[in-house]
């Protein structure tokens, strides 16, 4: 009776084992943030203190019918901090420095879905304001197309597409257009023949 009651316990105990072993080797469900989306959609990412780029950038992203995240600074930028005509004002010192990297408040939420990202500033001493230099390091864009487009009051776009191209490395990088000297029509045809 004690040998049959062992073989019991033993039969018993491998089933158990063997259960728990076929349980844990089926494939875990993936997270709702891990499941592998395509990278079709458009981002429009903007970088404005006093408006025009925001509004510009808005612009654009209706007619792309892109979603829109807006670069927001950890420490915002006050009046005077943007007084360009006082030497050391906060963004005067900050574009004096190739290595400044201003925070950034939030990151996007799935870069992952974009395939392609227009990044709209104002041109800050002639080139793009550093923060937008933490921006595109903030993320791996190896295989997006990367559009900049700025407002600014005179400067063009040349001296920030240049920059961008040793910080955009793997990505699709266009030249990029001021918004602010150009009709809707002429934003929209240029749009259209980026073809993104
Ligand atoms: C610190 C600072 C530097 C600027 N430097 C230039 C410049 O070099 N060339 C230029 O044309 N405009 C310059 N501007 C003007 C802005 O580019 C322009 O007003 C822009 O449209 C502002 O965009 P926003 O309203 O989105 O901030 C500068 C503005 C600031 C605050």
């Amino acid at each position: 009776m004690k040998k049959i009651f062992s073989i019991v316990l033993a039969a018993l105990t491998m089933f158990v084992f063997t259960a728990c072993g076929s349980s844990a080797e089926k494939p875990v469900e993936k997270a709702a943030s891990q499941v592998d989306e395509p990278a079709d959609k458009i981002l429009v990412a903007y970088f404005s203190c006093t408006g025009r780029t925001k509004k510009a950038a808005l612009e654009v992203a209706e007619m792309l019918k892109a979603d829109t995240f807006e670069i927001v600074p950890a420490q915002a930028y006050t009046p005077d901090d943007l007084n360009y005509q006082v030497e050391n004002c906060r963004a005067n010192v900050e574009q004096k420095d190739s290595a400044a990297r201003p925070e950034i408040k939030s990151r996007i939420e799935n870069p992952a879905r974009y395939k392609a990202i227009v990044i709209a500033f104002p041109i800050w001493w002639g080139a793009e304001p550093r923060i937008i230099d933490t921006f595109v390091e903030s993320y791996d864009l190896t295989g997006k197309t990367i559009v900049p487009v700025c407002t600014s009051g005179g400067s063009d776009i040349m001296t920030a597409d240049k920059n961008l191209q040793s910080l955009c490395k793997g990505a699709d990088l266009r030249i990029g257009k001021r918004l602010d000297i150009l009709s809707k029509d002429e934003i929209k045809a240029w749009l259209d023949s980026l073809k993104l």
